[in-house]
């Protein structure tokens, strides 16, 4: 196939007939997160380079390997948003929301890009649904957003899912730990790969996510840092177990979780699924507390999580989850002849005025072509409007699934039609109900609100 008409590989485009699926998600997500109190923030698409390489670090695969970077005309290093907190903290920063009051609290619903090996749950071009919160040191707050995580996938039903939690400590107890960790793969340098061997010396944590085979058995045998923590941090993560426990949410210790980036301390954390192949980890994030100030600004404890929403797409596509359905449309209305045509147009804009879907035929099709057309769109009501109803000044309005037929003045059609839709509406939800679907009514509601 021509070049022109492929998408570069590793991106994918969302279709008509599903970006509901992705409007639901992402107005679900937002909405849960503004129920916890976060508020939207949006930031560029790219950053100064400096920026991703200063806080998701130098050493890591993302930066080394997979970063989107290119010189602008102007000569400056730009790249791509590999993820959503370095832009946040610089947002933050360059807007002094540490002025306003603490804990500032952000969402974000963003693209990113990445240059990785795509297969199933892993894009050049993928989405994040993110939360940041800044000014908090307290295990509150990191049980907090993970609660908000468990939230969104509840509401969502994904049950087919669960939670990992670890500590890695602050700049004091990693000190040690890097010196363990120097120590253990010293002894079994030879074995390492290139790069990792590159790591030992600048930071051997990042080892610890190498994705070469060899590497990863390495790995099994190295220290964990939770023999390292020093006091606070092993009762700051004792106290996020604690609002855990209170709030029922169930994890797991595993003391294996470092993350692939460079900025956090204390808690990390992971939502992984076995029900979506290898890129199981659907959602990720820890806390930050040293972000802020490396990139300048005064000592701001700071967390956050990012989830992978194609991961969290394909994961309820598996789970057979259904999401709402897409609004049809509430009124086709066909013509014949140009009058009737000319009518069409002012009946479905006074329609769309009143909050309704409406469409007429602009294509200029047989009577017979626009009712198979409005039959594909699958239109809840049609109208068939001729010389003779205008004359008479009333159209004869059907309701498609029920074959009832019902004459409408064309004065006022607007608001009798809504009534009626609206009606019509409620006797349908009243047989989904006791059908015993009860339960699902959100659904319902999605493809009429
Ligand atoms: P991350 O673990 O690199 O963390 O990415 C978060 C999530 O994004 C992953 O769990 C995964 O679902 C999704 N993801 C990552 N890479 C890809 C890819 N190539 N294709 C599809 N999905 C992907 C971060 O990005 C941190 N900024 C999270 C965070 C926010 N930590 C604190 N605040």
């Amino acid at each position: 196939m021509a070049l022109i008409t492929k998408a570069v590989k590793g991106t994918q485009d969302v279709l008509p007939r599903d970006s509901h699926k992705n409007q639901f998600i992402e107005s679900t997500v937002l909405e849960i997160a503004g129920e916890f109190g976060f508020k939207e923030i949006r930031t560029p698409v790219f950053e100064h380079t400096e920026l991703f390489t200063r806080s998701v670090g130098d050493t890591t695969d993302v930066v080394q390997k997979e970063m989107y970077t290119f010189n602008d005309k102007g000569g400056r290093s730009v790249t791509l948003r590999p993820e959503g907190t370095a832009g946040a903290a610089r947002a933050f920063l360059e807007h002094g929301l540490g002025n306003e009051p603490l804990p500032q609290k952000v969402s974000y619903v963003t693209s990113c890009y990445r240059y990785e090996k795509p297969q199933a749950g892993r894009l050049r071009e993928f989405h994040q649904f993110g939360v940041e919160c800044y000014g908090t040191e307290s295990p509150a707050a990191d049980a907090e957003i993970i609660s908000l995580a468990n939230e969104i996938f509840g509401f969502l039903g994904v049950d087919r899912i669960h939670l990992e939690i670890n500590s890695i400590g602050c700049p004091e107890c990693r000190k040690k730990y890097h010196d363990a960790l120097r120590d253990y793969f010293t002894s079994v340098k030879d074995e390492l790969c290139e790069d990792c061997r590159g790591r030992l010396d600048r930071n051997p944590m990042r080892i610890l996510d190498c994705k070469v085979p060899h590497c990863r058995e390495l790995v099994k045998d190295a220290p964990v840092i939770l023999d390292y923590l020093c006091g606070d941090c092993r009762a700051h993560f004792e106290s996020v177990q604690k609002y855990l426990d209170a709030m029922n949410i169930m994890y797991d210790i595993n003391p294996k979780i470092v993350r692939g980036l460079d900025y956090y301390t204390r808690t990390v954390f992971e939502f992984v699924s076995d029900a979506i192949g290898a890129q199981g980890t659907v959602c990720g994030g820890g806390r930050y507390d040293g972000l802020i100030e490396e990139l300048g600004g005064k000592h701001t404890p700071a967390l956050g999580f990012a989830m992978g929403l194609e991961r969290l797409m394909l994961l309820l596509d598996s789970l057979g989850v259904e999401l709402p359905e897409a609004k049809k449309c509430d009124m086709f209305i066909a013509s014949i002849g140009e009058k009737a045509s000319f009518k069409a147009a002012e009946l479905a804009l006074e329609l769309r005025q009143s909050g309704l879907t409406a469409e007429f035929d602009v294509v200029g099709r047989s009577l017979k072509a626009q009712m198979k057309y409005a039959d594909k769109l699958g239109a809840q009501f049609t109208a068939v409007i001729g010389d003779d109803d205008l004359e008479a000044g009333s159209v004869k309005v059907k309701n498609m699934k029920t074959g009832e037929v019902t004459e409408l003045p064309l004065k006022d059609f607007a608001d009798l039609f809504m009534e009626m839709s609206l009606r019509a509406a409620a006797a349908g939800l009243q047989d989904y109900i006791e059908d015993g679907k009860a339960v699902d009514v959100s659904k319902f509601l999605g493809g009429l609100i």
